[in-house]
């Protein structure tokens, strides 16, 4: 199963392996990464933030329309920000590095 490598709020890394077509969403929920996924990947939260790490961004597929408006209502979007639920992780992208951003708008505080 390909995996993912989360850098958390804290520095700290976290690998996960998801069975390949989950999302990085999934992935996170799977290991227990603090990512709130709220709208459950229909892309009305970007509460599944995260910043791809600069060697992978080329290799995942460009974000659609409807992912880069809703990035555009983010905080700390950065070149390389992505909607977790809308990465697919399949098997070339084995080792994917995503960081989480200092700050998310969290939908169930
Ligand atoms: Fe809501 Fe990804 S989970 S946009």
């Amino acid at each position: 199963m390909p995996k993912v490598v989360f850098v958390e709020r804290s520095g700290s890394r976290k690998e996960v392996e998801v069975p390949e077509n989950h999302s990085v969403l999934q992935a996170a929920h799977a290991g227990d990464i603090d990512m709130e996924g709220a709208c459950e990947g229909s892309m009305a939260c970007s509460t599944c933030h995260v910043i791809v790490d600069a060697d992978w961004i080329s290799k995942l597929p460009p974000a659609s329309t409807a992912e880069e408006d809703m990035l555009d209502l983010t905080y700390g979007v950065t070149r390389t920000s992505r909607l977790g639920c809308q990465i697919s992780v399949k098997g070339e992208l084995d080792g994917l590095v995503v960081r989480l951003p200092a700050t998310t708008r969290n939908m169930m505080d």
